[in-house]
């Protein structure tokens, strides 16, 4: 980000008290000096949501926790920029020009014309590699396998595909064209080898250009063609550009097909690769986008919910039923979106049903495709003998489950109606087992807990609260030098930097909170929600407690060495035995303590 954009948001939040804003989203309650609420993030009766006025919240009870823009952002799910602006909207400020700027791209840190070359550059190249195709021998076979797989000239131009001829073939020619060596290497196109040789990144492949929902071309993604490389798929690494999880392969043509209907209604069609795309739109279905084989993200949905309300969702059969696809999908119907799941037979792709089966095959597909409660359930079902008792009582819970996360109550109820005619059960013995399940599971996420993390060791806890005395600027933690080795985590080690440099000891924690921060705005709200629970009358003590914890262990190791060293070079057997009896018991301790 820069720092322009930086300024502005540091000064907004600065404006905006966080109670006030959160105020306006869930009633607050105030006692014992803290203010409160029940959480909006999970269900429960008793209030774990803690405000802090040092401009965070954390939620003791499910974990969640930032700043007053990163809540914005999960209770509206909306993304940084578009939470920044509501925060405008909310303590009427005006949102400014240059934070305009960076929407959709996620390239804050270039500035316009330096990315504009970029851009440029990017469509230079897909010019380069598309001009290949018509090269007498490489090109011709590159050519004749395009036109194997079914995909016409007209479509090979449309999604202007072109292959790599070699290592350089792509940086001379950028080179000619007077890019510098940083911006070919900016671009993701070229990379450097050992002795520092510049080359083409997919050099040798076909290459797919990667557009945006602006038409411009961001990244490539390249096949392999010799079958020798261990990866039968790349693309151009991560730029200012180009932010994978944060795009879809297609979006331009979803947008044009959107824009020329009209409306938001026909649905975009989510597959895995690019020729499932490239066949999917060839066959009519002009609204397929791709995940480029990795899991889908919010940002993802946000971009499609831009476009259309309904997902079809039609991944290869075997793929659809992993729980990291499910989590996908909930992530899609999370954004709002209606989703339903495309059953491709197992072991073919979308590619290649289109091919054996047309465009009449796939549209029959579509018209049967299940809403994603409906599928949930039938993979909960799937591989169960119904006529087993355990195995009813297996399915029973597990569809129990998925209607319990249907919102609307008339789906509900055709749920329910569903899983009674498949079990042959009485509708009104599976209504009273939602009723039970929802008020268990309500009561269940009440209690706090620790959020599905590792458990902490001691002495893990024992360095965050000597942080936490440090953060707080208290009289007994004016010194923490001693923690420094024994800190193991990275966001850790920058807190202590932080503490270490701050003018007086006094840490201006609220400049170091925010989505902007990273990892340490989520280890400092750790730390110090953390540390906020130790009775103030205590903590001195508490942090001797800690320091001792840590330093105890140090202390025995010096005291082990000694030892062991006595060990070696003592010849009175009596007392080398005494010797290794202490070091026994020290060793025995030490273990204990680490626990
Ligand atoms: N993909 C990727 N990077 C990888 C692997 C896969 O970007 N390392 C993406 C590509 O978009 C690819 C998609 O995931 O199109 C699906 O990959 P895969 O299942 O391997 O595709 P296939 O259908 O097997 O490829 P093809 O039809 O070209 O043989
Ligand atoms: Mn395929």
């Amino acid at each position: 980000m820069n720092t322009d954009f930086l300024n502005f948001i540091s000064a907004l939040k600065e404006k905006a008290s966080i109670a006030d804003i959160i105020e306006k989203y869930v009633p607050l309650v105030r006692h014992g000096g803290g203010i409160w609420a029940r959480c909006p993030f999970h269900s429960e009766k008793t209030p774990s949501f803690k405000i802090n006025e040092e401009g965070f919240y954390k939620c003791f009870g499910c974990g969640k926790g930032g700043d007053v823009i990163r809540f914005i952002m999960e209770y509206e799910k909306l993304d940084f920029t578009d939470a920044v602006k509501k925060l405008c909207d909310l303590t009427g400020t005006e949102f400014p020009e240059f934070a305009a700027d960076r929407e959709g791209q996620g390239n804050a840190s270039l500035d316009k014309a330096a990315k504009d070359r970029l851009l440029s550059l990017m469509k230079d190249a897909a010019r380069f590699y598309h001009n290949s195709l018509n090269e007498k021998d490489k090109g011709a076979e590159i050519l004749k396998y395009l036109t194997g797989r079914g995909i016409t000239n007209e479509y090979i131009k449309k999604f202007g595909l072109g292959f790599s001829p070699d290592f350089y073939g792509v940086i001379n020619r950028l080179k000619e064209l007077n890019y510098t060596e940083e911006e070919i290497i900016n671009s993701g196109v070229g990379a450097t080898n050992d002795q520092g040789w510049l080359f083409d990144s997919l050099g040798t492949r076909l290459i797919v250009p990667i557009i945006n929902r602006f038409d411009d071309v961001v990244a490539f993604g390249g096949r392999d063609m010799s079958g020798e490389s261990a990866a039968k798929y790349k693309n151009t690494r991560e730029t200012p550009l180009f932010k994978k999880n944060k795009t879809l392969f297609g979006i331009n043509a979803v947008k044009a097909a959107a824009r020329k209907s009209g409306t938001k209604g026909n649905g975009i069609i989510l597959v895995e690769g690019y020729f499932d795309v490239i066949a999917l739109h060839q066959a009519g279905f002009t609204t397929a986008a791709a995940s480029m084989g990795t899991s889908l993200t919010p940002e993802q949905a946000k971009l499609i919910k831009s476009f259309t309300n309904d997902v079809f969702i039609c991944y290869d059969g075997d793929v659809a039923g992993k729980t990291s696809t499910l989590r996908g999908l909930d992530i899609l119907r999370d954004a709002g979106l209606s989703v339903k799941v495309v059953g491709l037979p197992e072991g073919l792709d979308p590619d290649e049903y289109i091919e054996r089966c047309g465009t009449a095959g796939f549209k029959t597909l579509l018209e049967s495709a299940p809403v994603l409660s409906v599928f949930k359930m039938n993979v909960s079902c799937e591989g169960l003998d119904l006529n087993k008792l355990e195995h009813r009582r297996k399915y029973t819970a597990a569809a129990i489950k998925v209607i319990a996360e249907e919102k609307s109550g008339a789906a509900k109820e055709d749920l329910l109606k569903t899983l009674g005619k498949n079990l042959n059960m009485s509708l009104d013995v599976l209504r009273k087992d939602l009723e039970v399940f929802i008020s268990e599971s309500e009561k269940t996420i009440d209690a706090p807990k620790e959020g599905g993390k590792p458990i902490e060791s001691s002495r893990q806890k024992a360095v965050k609260f000597i942080l936490y005395g440090a953060l707080k600027n208290a009289s007994y933690a004016s010194d923490i030098s001693f923690v420094y080795r024994h800190l193991e985590e990275t966001a850790h080690k920058e807190i202590f930097n932080i503490i270490e440099s701050a003018e007086g000891g006094r840490v201006n924690i609220s400049a170091h909170i925010g989505e902007e921060n990273g990892k340490i705005s989520d280890e400092l709200i750790n730390i110090l929600s953390g540390g906020d629970l130790i009775d103030p009358a205590l903590a001195k003590k508490y942090f001797e407690d800690c320091k001792r914890l840590l330093l105890g262990n140090t202390e025995t190791d010096l005291r082990l060495e000694q030892l062991k060293a006595r060990y070696d070079t003592e010849t009175d057997l009596d007392k080398r035995k005494k010797i290794a009896m202490e070091i026994q018991l020290l060793i025995r301790e030490k273990v204990k303590g680490k626990k």
